[in-house]
């Protein structure tokens, strides 16, 4: 068992990545035809977008957005839906948090969707209330979290 934390380049990994986020965090959740693979943000200075690969094949996403000053935001985190409940999550959460301490990061930060809460209360992360805005137009139910690296 072969993980790797892929930075997301090539022209493969992006429709790889684009499929785990459209099903698992718009389809799965009943939003349908929303999901924009050309959001600017993805393509952002500020974002690293990953895919969690096991011997080679694509299981899960993430973005890390460097915010400065050693804060950073994880988003769209997804394992796919046949692999969830298999300890990928974890395994994804703790190589992007490895590659945030590298960058320079300190304190990690997320909006959780609220039936993820569990997951990153089991991978040491607790509730922070630390940007009230990013909520503002969120289409779920998110509770602010973060983690010191
Ligand atoms: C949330 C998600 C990323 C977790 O990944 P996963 O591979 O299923 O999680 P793991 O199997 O690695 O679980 C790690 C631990 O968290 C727990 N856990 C996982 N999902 C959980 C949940 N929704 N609620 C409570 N606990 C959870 C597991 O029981 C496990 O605990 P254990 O090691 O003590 O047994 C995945 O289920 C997913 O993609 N969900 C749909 C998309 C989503 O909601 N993403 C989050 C957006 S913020």
């Amino acid at each position: 068992m072969d993980y790797a934390l892929v930075a997301v380049e090539e022209p493969l990994d992006w429709i790889n990545f684009h499929a785990i986020r459209r099903v698992e965090l718009f389809e799965a959740k009943g939003r349908f035809g929303v999901y924009n693979d050309k959001h600017a943000d993805d393509y952002a200075d500020f974002a690293h977008p990953y895919l969690l690969t096991l011997d080679g094949r694509a299981l899960g996403t993430a973005r890390l957005d460097l915010l400065g000053a050693g804060r950073a935001a994880i988003r769209l985190v997804a394992i796919t839906a046949g692999e969830q409940g298999r300890g990928h999550g974890r395994v994804l959460e703790m190589l992007v948090s490895e590659r945030a301490r590298a960058l320079g990061v300190a304190v990690l930060l997320v909006n959780a969707a609220e039936d993820a809460v569990g997951f990153y209360r089991k991978t040491g992360w607790e509730p922070f209330d630390w940007d009230a805005s990013e909520l503002v137009n969120s289409a779920v139910s998110c509770v602010q979290m973060r983690k010191l690296l």
